[in-house]
């Protein structure tokens, strides 16, 4: 059973059959599924959710993807949200949660959207898969198509943090490095996906790929008891994933899941390198100026993103804000949630974590409002970022007499 028929133009209302298109063809504004809400929720409960599987599968009912579809299921989603007190008393939020995206298979948040994609793929009849990459989502496209003997081709800026190009390469498809900056490659891609021969997960399966990212709204969402939180604070790029956990908080309530329409403030963090999303919040504008990103944030470094309007529309209705950090608070902040909550964060968290703490201080959450930071990416695939910033404290031969004379040193000093 299909469970969209059909696609809607954000803008005009249009309507089109669900196939691997993305944009209108009469206002070019990006197309959205459209789900039959009213039978979902007749099917769809907290006791179905809680009997489904321990991944994002568990939330098929608000996914697009047909019921007989086998899925591309490497383990995404079902990750830990861990209260975080000690970096919230450093930080002075009282009621602070870290959504730990780093613990997905291959450790970031874009195996949510990547599983999905894949299996509309399939779906779909397509045998090669591809995309444009700032790196995570070349990871998760390389894994999950070795994983279903699809053929892919990942696209991604030719220089992208060696340990990213590494951990997609090993999966076996093929990597194709390109001179410039992720707005480059992305154009490449469009022009590629125009001949229709591949699934490009984020242009031409784009409507099917964002939905994934509802999942990380779902999730939080159960894990805090049905509750929707006050606050939540989210990295961006394109500006989907900002979008979606928006639109998943909503569809939530919309299917009877959650009792209470959403009242969270959704915020958004950029890198000072690229902040177009910031910056048109902060100055009050609903356009995107684009720019030439310049930020140890690679991962977020798209500077003409494609959900950016609707990202600050996001921000701006429930009344969030954002906020953008230099590359010094981006490293600072990565030691600081790894040094109080255990969880080594790439660059994306760092930004995540350097606009929290900016937002803490402008007063934007109120004692006992909960407060989610997500975390979407793990520090290892960035540690080229904190090279020469984090070492050994001390280093000696191995002789117990020369640890123990370091030993009194380091304590003259505690
Ligand atoms: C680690 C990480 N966090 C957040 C994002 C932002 O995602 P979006 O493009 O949906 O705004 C990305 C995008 O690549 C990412 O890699
Ligand atoms: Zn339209």
């Amino acid at each position: 059973m299909a469970r969209v028929e059909k696609l809607e133009c954000r803008e005009c209302g249009r309507t089109y059959e669900a196939a691997p298109i993305y944009v209108c063809d009469f206002c070019f504004a990006p197309l959205e599924p459209v789900y039959d809400y009213g039978t979902i929720a007749g099917r769809m409960s907290r006791e179905s959710i809680k009997a489904g599987p321990e991944s994002i599968w568990r939330y098929v009912d608000l996914l697009p993807v047909d019921s007989e579809t086998p899925r591309i299921d490497i383990g995404a989603g079902f990750t830990p949200l861990l209260k975080a007190d000690r970096l919230g008393k450093a930080l002075g939020i009282d009621n602070l949660y870290i959504k730990n995206d780093t613990a997905n298979p291959t450790h970031s948040f874009k195996d949510r959207v990547v599983s999905v994609a894949l299996t509309v793929a399939r779906q779909m009849g397509f045998d090669t898969v591809a995309c444009a990459s700032t790196g995570n989502l070349a990871n998760a496209v390389a894994a999950h198509a070795a994983r279903a003997g699809l053929r892919s081709f990942v696209f991604i800026p030719a220089n992208l943090e060696q340990n990213k190009i590494v951990t997609t390469a090993i999966y076996g498809g093929n990597v194709i490095a390109v001179d410039g900056n992720y707005d480059h490659v992305n154009k490449l891609c469009s022009e590629i996906a125009q001949k229709g021969e591949w699934g490009f997960v984020n242009v031409n399966l784009r409507p099917f790929y964002s939905e994934g990212s509802k999942t990380l709204a779902f999730e939080v969402t159960e894990q805090l008891g049905w509750q929707a939180p006050d606050h939540v604070v989210v990295p961006v790029a394109s500006g989907s994933l900002l979008t979606k956990f928006r639109k998943g908080l909503e569809e939530l309530h919309k299917v009877g899941i959650t009792d209470a329409a959403p009242h969270t403030k959704v915020h958004a963090a950029q890198a000072l390198g690229c902040s177009p999303v910031v910056t048109a919040i902060k100055s009050g504008v609903d356009t995107i100026r684009p720019v030439r990103p310049d930020t140890i944030a690679k991962s977020l470094a798209i500077g003409n993103p494609a959900d950016g309007y609707y990202a600050v529309s996001a921000v701006n209705d429930t009344g969030g804000m954002g906020e953008d950090v230099t590359d010094e608070e981006i490293v600072s902040a990565i030691r600081l949630l790894a040094s109080t909550e255990g969880v080594f964060a790439e660059t994306a968290g760092g930004v995540t974590i350097g606009a929290l703490k900016k937002m803490a201080e402008s007063g934007a959450f109120k004692p006992g409002e909960s407060v989610v930071a997500l975390i979407t990416g793990m520090g290892l695939k960035t540690a080229e970022a904190l090279t020469g910033r984090v070492g050994p404290n001390v280093h000696i031969s191995g002789d117990l007499e020369k640890f123990e004379e370091e030993m009194r040193l380091l304590s003259a000093y505690e």
